[in-house]
């Protein structure tokens, strides 16, 4: 392994064993202001801009100085790709994070480490399985269909179509309705309890977590208050959609076997004496799957359309393959056809390229260790970049342009020139994330029915849009009206 840490470099007892040539201090990184180091140029909802800006400078490891000590940044995709997967032994999830989903009632596997973490790893991958995607792909098509009815009424009665509400009241309608078992139909109706207590939450975690000082510790405002009520109510919700599911499993027994949904899944694996699930580990994964899946989905949908508009040649070249997989049809009814669209899926792995919705993974080391030929003490918080070597110009040239093209190839290409080793947007190693099939069928979905019923005009006099950091980086706008197609 080039630079980067081996299993044998990791532990503590081999201290005096541990071979490298520099320490932190000898890093290069960003110039910082006396005390607070680049504490300042990391806070706001843009630091990830700062961080890629110092990827591109440094990498591929560099130090920030903050208060209390030094961040490690790794950009690498090797080294990387090394860290993440010596979790959850050598590497835990930064804890900062942790408490502050802690305090908003948010546990699940995301915060567990150790063995508390194998457990609910399994629960939530056997909820989250390409069989349980497949069985509810009949519902979340209708899904998509209904929304499809809705932008096709707002059009024909002259009134414009706000991507951005609607792609994430979809998102939200599939996470609730797959880990929750339950039709908030929340792209027709806005309001309901539900909807308000996960934006409640939602809100809050994004707030705290970019906020300077836990005040919230000290004293608590309306908001944090509300946010409290929201966590209440969610668990209490989600403990009776438990009940009624149970009940209905009773009558339909052939659910056991077939889950439909996320929570059947769960239920049936916690139903098992020897399985250890309590539902409070039912209650904390379905409100995680819904945080975690909700935003990050509707995101990069919204990111892909955004691109898309401004790239009429990959437009074109999708909306081409989306009507010779749809044909008649106005979107995929057939699980089947997720996998007839290589151009959607270059055109995703692009938009992940260019705008990932979570561009850092940040993680603390358990014992001293080396990192690329650094030592790297016991309890070093480090950054993991996400997009690896997809912002650097030697390896996609022309960086900054949408180019599906360049993931597709005749040939399967070989390991060192395959792009999609690149880079890491849903993470790597034991804790890549257990939702991507998930999102992908969401996004082909979505994405093959607008290209294929819709033309994207984008608004050349909006505002440049911004990438805002809300807990998820999310596009400031989406300005792109949607027209019928002929
Ligand atoms: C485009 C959409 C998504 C992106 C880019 C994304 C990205 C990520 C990333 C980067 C991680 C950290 C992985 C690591 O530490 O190595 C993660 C973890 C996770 N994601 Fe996703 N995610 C997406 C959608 C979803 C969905 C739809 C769900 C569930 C419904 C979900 C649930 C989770 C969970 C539960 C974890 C924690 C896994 C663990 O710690 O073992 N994600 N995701």
């Amino acid at each position: 392994m080039n630079s980067t840490t081996e299993a044998s470099e990791l532990s503590a007892e081999n201290l005096g064993e541990l071979k490298y040539s520099r320490t932190i201090a000898d890093l290069s990184g960003p110039k910082g202001l006396p005390f607070l180091g680049n504490a300042l140029q990391m806070s706001g909802r843009q630091w990830h801009l700062s961080l890629a800006k110092w990827v591109r400078e440094f990498r591929p490891i560099f130090r920030l100085t903050v208060p209390g000590g030094s961040v490690v940044v790794v950009s690498d995709r090797a080294t990387a790709g090394a860290l993440l997967r010596e979790r959850p032994e050598q590497f835990r999830r930064v804890g900062g994070l942790k408490t502050i989903m802690n305090e908003l009632n948010i546990s699940g596997v995301f915060i567990a480490e150790g063995d508390d973490w194998r457990k609910q790893r399994k629960l939530v991958m056997g909820g989250l399985n390409a069989e349980v995607i497949r069985n509810f792909f009949p519902k979340m098509s209708f899904m998509a269909e209904r929304m499809l009815r809705r932008w096709k009424t707002a059009l024909a009665e002259g009134r414009p179509v706000d991507l951005r509400r609607d792609l994430k009241a979809f998102a939200l309608d599939v996470t609730v309705g797959i880990a929750m078992g339950h039709d908030l139909d929340v792209v027709n109706h806005d309001g309901s309890q539900l909807q308000r207590d996960v934006d409640n939450m939602f809100q809050r975690l994004g707030a705290r977590a970019f906020a300077l000082f836990p005040y919230w510790r000290h004293f608590k405002l309306p908001a944090d208050r509300e946010a409290d009520k929201s966590a209440a109510n969610i668990e209490q919700t989600v403990a009776g959609f438990i009940r009624n599911t149970r009940a209905r499993m009773e009558q339909q027994p052939h659910l056991r076997q077939k889950p439909t949904t996320m929570l059947e899944a769960m239920i049936a694996a916690s139903d098992d004496p020897e399985s250890g699930f309590t539902d409070q580990d039912l209650i904390n994964n379905a409100i995680l799957s819904v945080i975690g899946g909700e935003d990050t989905t509707a995101n990069t949908m919204a990111w892909m359309i955004n691109l898309l508009a401004q790239n009429p040649d990959a437009a074109s070249a999708l909306a081409a393959e989306a009507d010779a997989v749809l044909d008649d049809a106005e979107l995929a009814h057939d699980w089947e056809m997720m996998k007839q669209f290589p151009y959607l899926d270059a055109a995703h792995n692009e938009t992940q390229r260019l705008r990932t919705v979570a561009p850092f993974i940040g993680i603390v080391s358990n014992a001293d260790c080396v990192v690329a030929d650094t030592f790297v003490p016991k309890n070093t918080a480090i950054m993991v970049s996400t997009a690896g070597e997809g912002l650097d110009e030697a390896q996609f040239p022309q960086n900054d342009a949408f180019l599906p093209e360049r993931w597709i190839f005749d040939q399967k290409p070989q390991k060192e020139d395959d792009p999609a080793r690149k880079l890491i947007p849903f993470g790597d190693g034991p804790r890549l994330c257990p939702g991507r099939f998930l999102a992908l069928t969401e996004i082909k979905l979505v994405i093959s029915m607008v290209m294929h019923n819709f033309e994207l005009e984008f608004d050349t006099h909006a505002p440049p849009i911004q990438q805002i950091m809300n807990f998820f980086m999310s596009p400031s706008a989406v300005p792109v009206r949607l027209k019928l197609r002929s």
